[in-house]
């Protein structure tokens, strides 16, 4: 199979790099920018170097080794990678009097594969490339030739094609470079030769070899969360080890309405799986008992779930492995943005468990990205609610209680979170949103109902688009979809007599009331 590596100076679009790599077919994986040369040659097939914030003119800034260049490699630097690529082969970058940050009109200036097949858009025969940077290369590294400019940037895009060695000021992997993705295959198949064979079938088969091979005839404990990642990494598990594979829920009484139920079905029957499911909402309600403090909730559950799972693997007797739902954005350490799937798993990782109990980790997600991890679960058969199943926070509805978490509180709020989940999946914004839920604050409100007037509680209702989580807005849902919730709630749920929207970005805010 034919590889990328991707080294990362520290962009944004790092990983978005790596996915469009991904989606093109070809295989790609992220390093930091000081990976040794070794490491990549023979492996890899081509290199991007990407974006960062870096100046080639900042002390300590991170450059390339020369030899990286005189390894035979195809490479392609982008933005920050073009100007460290330019300045290690004796190029001139100038500083620049102002950062270049938006729409630029790019005016080709040589054929060259890399372009083959990109269309015109404008009557000059120039496109739309999408820009993002401090730097500028004034003129190319002896043996470069100029493949196109815009008006404020001379040489945008530059290329030694008998090297093999490219370089683009634009950022072709982001969306406002509506023909960036044509130019990334291009260099892929055209200028580096290489196959399209990465497919997440492929994917499939390789995991289960490799599980199958690791673990032998021993035995692996996997911790479920209702979430799409541990339910693939246990399918996956699963299709390689059978009955050797012991998945364990937790039920801790802060779930959704029917979402231990449904767990159960699936895995248990649908599936097929070796699934304990331990039924703990009791013992969590009490250690929950007064209290009130956001983190001390979380500390509570992440301490109790632990307490449970220990018992449950001692139980169990000698299990060698644990398998976990690790994703890639968990992974790469060198990168700044991480996905919302870090913070997601913090109390499903088990990190916490006793020194005695060591695991052998089996993590076959490492290297997918979450959308990746979906079409590994479609392909693996998992329903749909749990495919496209919103992030669920690990300490659950006990952090959209606002105060004491209580069983008649937690009842209010799964009846009235039910409904917020019925509607938003009949108006089709499921997948669109983020987020949708509900939560129940610790404050009572006068209504009127019949002839009589009531005292009661107060539901808020929160909707938010995001991409990672870093930051959201809240959405703009139709008026129509927010009366029905409202609604519904205040009728079919006892002791609600009104509901409000949150319309709160983050930041300043976050998605979560605690
Ligand atoms: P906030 O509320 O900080 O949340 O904007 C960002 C994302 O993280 C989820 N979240 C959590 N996930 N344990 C988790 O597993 C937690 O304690 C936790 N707190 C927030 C939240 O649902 C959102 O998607």
């Amino acid at each position: 199979m034919d590889k990328v590596a991707v080294l990362d100076y520290g962009s944004q679009y790092t990983q978005l790099i790596a996915r469009r790599i991904r989606e093109a077919r070809v295989y790609s994986e992220i390093f930091p920018p000081d990976v040794p040369l070794d490491r990549l040659r023979g492996e890899y097939r081509a290199v991007i170097l990407s974006g960062g914030p870096a100046s080639v003119y900042d002390e300590g800034s991170p450059l390339p080794e020369r030899a990286l260049f005189e390894a035979g490699l195809p490479i392609l630097g982008i933005c920050y990678g073009m100007q460290a690529m330019a300045a290690c082969l004796g190029g001139r970058v100038i500083p620049a009097a102002q950062r270049e940050y938006g729409r630029a009109d790019l005016r080709f200036e040589a054929r060259d594969p890399l372009f083959e097949g990109v269309a015109a858009e404008l009557p000059d025969g120039r496109i739309a490339v999408w820009m993002s940077h401090g730097d500028t290369v004034l003129a190319p590294p002896p043996g470069f030739a100029r493949l196109g400019g815009t008006a404020n940037c001379p040489v945008a895009a530059m290329a030694d094609p008998g090297r093999r060695l490219y370089a683009l000021q634009f950022h072709p992997e982001v969306a406002h470079t509506p023909q960036g993705r044509r130019i990334l295959e291009n260099f892929l198949f055209r200028v580096a030769g290489l196959e399209p064979t990465w497919s997440m079938a492929s994917f499939v088969e390789d995991a289960i070899e490799a599980i199958c091979r690791r673990v032998g005839q021993g035995r692996v404990l996997c911790a479920l969360s209702g979430g799409v990642d541990s339910a693939v990494t246990a399918l996956l598990v699963h299709r390689a080890v059978g009955d050797r594979l012991v998945a364990v829920f937790v039920d801790n009484g802060l779930l959704r309405k029917g979402e231990g139920e449904s767990v159960r079905r699936t895995f248990r029957e649908h599936f097929g799986m070796n699934l304990v499911y331990m039924d703990a909402a009791q013992r969590f309600l009490d250690r929950l008992r007064g209290v009130t403090d956001p983190e001390a909730k979380r500390k509570a559950i992440g301490a109790e779930f632990i307490t449970v799972f220990e018992q449950e693997a001692r139980r169990l007797g000698a299990v060698e492995f644990l398998a976990q739902g690790t994703l890639y954005p968990d992974v790469i350490e060198s990168t700044p943005h991480r996905g919302p799937s870090a913070t997601i798993k913090t109390h499903h990782n088990v990190g916490g468990l006793p020194p005695d109990l060591r695991f052998q980790l089996i993590e076959p997600l490492r290297e997918l990205f979450k959308d990746e991890v979906r079409q590994v679960a479609k392909l693996l058969g998992l329903p749909d609610g749990i495919v496209w199943r919103q992030p669920f926070p690990g300490p659950g509805l006990a952090v959209r209680i606002l105060g004491e978490v209580t069983e008649e509180r937690l009842e209010i709020l799964r009846e009235a979170d039910a409904i917020v989940q019925e509607e938003v999946r009949a108006a089709g914004l499921e997948r669109e949103l983020w987020q949708a839920f509900a939560v129940l604050l610790p404050v009572r409100t006068v209504g009127v109902m019949g002839d009589f007037r009531t005292y009661a509680q107060v539901i808020a209702l929160r909707a938010v688009m995001s991409q990672d989580a870093m930051t959201a807005d809240w959405a703009r849902l139709p008026y129509d979809l927010l009366g029905r919730i409202s609604s519904r709630i205040i009728n079919e749920v006892k002791s609600v007599n009104r509901v409000v929207y949150d319309i709160s970005s983050k930041p300043p805010s976050t998605i979560g009331w605690e």
